[in-house]
C-alpha cells in the first residue's frame, strides 16, 4: 500500500466540508483515481471550537495557516477560505507562499486567480508547483478543465456564459412572474440567495471576475479583471422583460468573450437572446457556458454554478489531480505565455441594440428619431409603439449591427427631440451575430 499523500486544508466553510464528506465517504473511489490514498492531516479555520458538519478530528483542527503552509510533509495544500471582507488577502500571501515551496495549490478563490492569476501562476512555474482552480468559476461546471484540456485542439473563438446564479435566479423570476427588481432581490436575500449587499452580483462584478478567467485561458491571453465591460441588471424593468418576450427574447446577464480581429471583447451585461437559444432555458440559479470552437463547433456546459456539493465536486477532481501529477513528479496544466491582447474599446464593439424610448404621441416623432438613426448609421430591424393616446407612449426599436459609438451618437441626438421624454433602456441583443447562429 503506497503512503498517503497529506493534505492541508484551509476553510471548512460551506466547501471545505463538502470536500471532506466525498474525500470521507468516498475515500477508495478517489484513492482508486488518484493513484494512492489521501489523507486530510490538518485544517485551519477561524474558530476551532465551532460544531462542524463533517467528522474532523479534533487534534488536525488548527488556526494558523502558514503554519501548515510551511509543513515540508504537506505537499498539496487547499484554500477554502475566500475573501471575508472583500479582500485578496491572506489567501493571497497563503496561496503564493505555498506555491514558492513547490507546492500543488488548489483554490475555490475567483477574486484571487482574477486579479493574480499571473503572480500566481508565474510563481508556481518559477518553483516546480501547480495550481489548479476549477472551482473558482462556475462551481460543479468543469469548465476549466474543459477548456485547458479538452478543448486544446480547438481555437476558441467565442465564450458566452450565465454565470453568475443570483442574478439568473432574479431575472427568472422577474420573466416568470412579472415582478420588479426590488421585490425580487428582497425575495433572493429572504432566501440566501443575494447577500445583504447584493452590488457583487447585480453589478455584474462577480460575473466579470469569472469572464476574465474564462477569457484568459480561451484566448491564452492576460485579461485583467478591470479591462472587463460591466453593466449590472438594475436598470432591466418588467416592462423591458414584457417587451423581450414580445419580441422573441429572454433577458438574462450574459458574460461574453469573443475573438475580434487582433482583439478580444470581454463584456458582461444584461443581454436580449432568443428564445430559442439554448442559453434562453437556462433558468433558476443555474450556470451555462456556450462555446465555440473552430473544430468541434457549439458546445454547452450546463449545471450548478454554485453549493457545498457542486462546488467541492470541482475542488474534489483539483485534489484527485493534483495527487495524481505529484505521484507521477508532473505538473499541472495551467501556464501563462505573458501575452497581452488588445481589448476592444466598448465603443468600437458591434451589436444589435433594443432602444426603449418615451415619447409624446404627436405625427412627425417617429420620423424623427428614424431619421436621428439613419444620420448615424443605425438600421433599424422592428419597431413597437407601446399605448395610444397616453402620455408619454413607449417607443420600441431593435436594430441591426452596429457600432456602439454610432448608436451612442443617435442616442444623443434623440434624447434631445423635443418630443422625446426620455431613452429609457438600451440592452444589447445578442445571440445571432456575423451570420453564424450562436
Ligand atoms: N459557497 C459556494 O457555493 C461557492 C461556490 C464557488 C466558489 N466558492 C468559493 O469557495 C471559497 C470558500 O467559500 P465558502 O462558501 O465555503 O466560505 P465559508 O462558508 O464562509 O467558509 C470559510 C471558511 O474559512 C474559514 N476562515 C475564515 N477566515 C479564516 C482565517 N483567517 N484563517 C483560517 N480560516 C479562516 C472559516 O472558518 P470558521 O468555519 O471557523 O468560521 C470557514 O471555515 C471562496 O473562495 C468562495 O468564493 C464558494
Amino acid at each position: 500500500m503506497q503512503n498517503a499523500i497529506r493534505l492541508g486544508i484551509i476553510g471548512l466553510g460551506t466547501v471545505g466540508t463538502g470536500v471532506a464528506r466525498i474525500l470521507q465517504h468516498g475515500a477508495d473511489q478517489v484513492a482508486a483515481r488518484a493513484g494512492g490514498p489521501l489523507e486530510i492531516a490538518r485544517v485551519v479555520v477561524n474558530d476551532p471550537t465551532k460544531k462542524r458538519e463533517v467528522d474532523i478530528d479534533p487534534a488536525v483542527l488548527g488556526t494558523d495557516a502558514l503554519e501548515v503552509i510551511r509543513d515540508p510533509d504537506i505537499p498539496i495544500i487547499v484554500e477554502l477560505v475566500g475573501c471575508p471582507g472583500g479582500s485578496v488577502e491572506p489567501a493571497r500571501t497563503w496561496l503564493l507562499e505555498a506555491l514558492r515551496s513547490g507546492k500543488h495549490v488548489v483554490t475555490a478563490n475567483k477574486d484571487v486567480v482574477a486579479k493574480h492569476g499571473t503572480e500566481l501562476l508565474r510563481t508556481a512555474g518559477e518553483h516546480g508547483g501547480s495550481l489548479y482552480f476549477e472551482a473558482a468559476v462556475a462551481g460543479g461546471i468543469p469548465i476549466i478543465k474543459a477548456i485547458s484540456e479538452a478543448l486544446v485542439g480547438n481555437r476558441i473563438d467565442m465564450l458566452m456564459g450565465i454565470i453568475n446564479g443570483t442574478t439568473n435566479y432574479m431575472l427568472t423570476k422577474m420573466t416568470q412572474e412579472g415582478a420588479a427588481f426590488g421585490d425580487v432581490l428582497r425575495e433572493a436575500q429572504a432566501r440566501g440567495y443575494a447577500e445583504a449587499d447584493p452590488s457583487s452580483d447585480v453589478e455584474g462584478h462577480d460575473a466579470a471576475y469569472k469572464i476574465a478567467i474564462l477569457a484568459s485561458l480561451a484566448f491564452e491571453t492576460e485579461i485583467a479583471v478591470d479591462a472587463v465591460y460591466r453593466e449590472g441588471i438594475t436598470r432591466i424593468t418588467p416592462e423591458d422583460i414584457r417587451n423581450a418576450a414580445e419580441l422573441g427574447y429572454v433577458v438574462k446577464l450574459l458574460a461574453i468573450a469573443k475573438r475580434n480581429g487582433e482583439h478580444v471583447e470581454v463584456r458582461v451585461h444584461p443581454t436580449f437572446i432568443p428564445q430559442s437559444h439554448p442559453l434562453a432555458a437556462v433558468n433558476d440559479a443555474f450556470n451555462a457556458v456556450f462555446v465555440h470552437g473552430d473544430a468541434v463547433g457549439e458546445l454547452m456546459f450546463y449545471g450548478r454554478g454554485a453549493g457545498m456539493m457542486p462546488t467541492a465536486s470541482a475542488v474534489v477532481a483539483d485534489i484527485v489531480d493534483a495527487a495524481h501529477n505529484l505521484r507521477r513528479g508532473v505538473r499541472g496544466r495551467h501556464r501563462i505565455n505573458g501575452r497581452r491582447t488588445p481589448i476592444l474599446p466598448i465603443s468600437q464593439s458591434i451589436s444589435r441594440y433594443y432602444i426603449n424610448t418615451k415619447v409624446v404621441d404627436r405625427p412627425g416623432v417617429l420620423a424623427a428619431i428614424t431619421t436621428a438613426f439613419g444620420d448615424n448609421g443605425v438600421s433599424l430591424e422592428s419597431v413597437i409603439q407601446k399605448g395610444r393616446g397616453q402620455d408619454p407612449v413607449s417607443l420600441v426599436f431593435v436594430t441591426h449591427e452596429v457600432q456602439e459609438a454610432n448608436l451612442t451618437r443617435a442616442l444623443a441626438r434623440i434624447a434631445q427631440l423635443a418630443e422625446v421624454r426620455e431613452v429609457s433602456n438600451v440592452v444589447r441583443v445578442e445571440g445571432e451575430t456575423h451570420g453564424r447562429d450562436y
